[in-house]
């Protein structure tokens, strides 16, 4: 037995030391990289005056007007960043329990996805397809005469907004609402309006989170569900098998892409998930996740640049394609000048 086994594999002639010692070697043999490509930047928007500026809860992260979303979108070019994602900030005049905003062509929105499309043609726009930053009761689907979130009216809904999305110039719909079949539904709707080009990237494995709090203090909506939950339609985190199940799904019905949300407490999920299907899987690190990084870096736990890059890192060796992340423009500037 131990003469079978091969010497070279054990100490001392091995030293997995050896190689970690200077740092072109460590270079030399990393296995994965951080690349500006691997970079999608939520950025959230606002329409009333006061509903801009600073969102307590996420440090240095803004509600935007629309020419500083322009503006922020002109700056992620000039990074690298190749693709951005919009969450609009409702005013609660704006919001309703049939959600109707949502179909409005002319709502924030759309609006600020035709100004960027001018302004900065070359970069992809990504759009959350869910009815939450219209719904006054700020559940992602309506509601039923039980006060249940009925799935499939939700889906003839969530087919309208993204074909709205759609013809307002964003490159791609994110379905983030969980409902079931909205991508076999919305990939027909877009097809049947001409649309057989622009992208579904699934939030095809979106948990029930707490970590979703900051997001909700930033759009409005964490007012609008008060106590309730969205445990009736996101996933219990308690479970890996049915991700898979949710997965093949959304493929089987023509997602183009898939989303694992939210990030870091879920790698083993975002691993499985790229290895179980052959579409490219994007990891969210969501707004809690952010928000842990940046309050423990502000009150000296944790040094942010390097906390920040080893999270973002673990999602590329998990397998992820590209990473949705707050700190993008941040990343962006320590990728140019580490
Ligand atoms: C809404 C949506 C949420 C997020 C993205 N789209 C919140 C939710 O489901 O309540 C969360 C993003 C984040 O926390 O950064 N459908």
């Amino acid at each position: 037995m131990l003469a079978a086994m091969n010497s070279s594999t054990t100490f001392p002639r091995t030293r997995l030391r050896r190689p970690r010692m200077a740092g072109w070697s460590r270079a030399l043999v990393a296995e994965h990289h951080l690349l500006v490509e691997d970079l999608i930047w939520p950025i959230f928007v606002a329409q009333r005056r006061q509903d801009c500026g600073a969102i307590a809860t996420m440090p240095d992260v803004s509600r935007l007007s629309m020419a500083q979303a322009i503006a922020a979108a002109q700056e992620a070019q000039a990074l690298g960043i190749r693709a951005i994602a919009l969450f609009p900030c409702t005013p609660p005049d704006k919001k309703s329990a049939d959600a109707a905003q949502a179909l409005n062509p002319d709502n924030l929105v759309c609006q600020t996805v035709k100004a960027i499309k001018a302004a900065v043609p070359e970069i992809g726009i990504i759009c959350d397809v869910a009815l939450d930053p219209y719904t006054s009761h700020g559940h992602d689907g309506l509601l039923d005469a039980h006060g249940e979130v009925d799935n499939d009216a939700t889906v003839a809904m969530l087919c309208q907004q993204a074909v709205v999305q759609a013809r307002a110039g964003c490159d791609v719909v994110a379905p983030s609402d969980m409902m079931d079949g909205r991508v076999g539904a919305i990939r027909d709707a877009l097809d049947a309006a001409g649309f057989s080009h622009t992208m579904i990237l699934s939030y095809a494995v979106k948990y029930a989170s707490a970590f979703y709090g900051p997001f909700r203090d930033a759009v409005g909506s964490k007012s609008a569900l008060g106590k309730a939950d969205k445990r009736t339609y996101q996933m219990n985190p308690a479970n890996a098998r049915e991700a898979r199940q949710e997965a093949a799904m959304d493929v089987a019905e023509g997602a183009d892409w898939l989303m694992v949300k939210p990030g870091m407490p879920y790698l083993d999920i975002i691993r499985d998930i790229a290895q179980s299907n052959g579409v490219p899987v994007m990891a969210y690190q969501v707004s809690g996740e952010y928000a842990a990084i940046r309050f423990a870096a502000n009150a000296g736990a944790l040094d942010y640049q390097s906390a920040m890059m080893e999270s973002l890192l673990a999602f590329k060796r998990a397998g992820a394609s590209a990473i949705f992340t707050y700190a993008a423009r941040d990343v962006a500037r320590w990728i140019a000048s580490p």
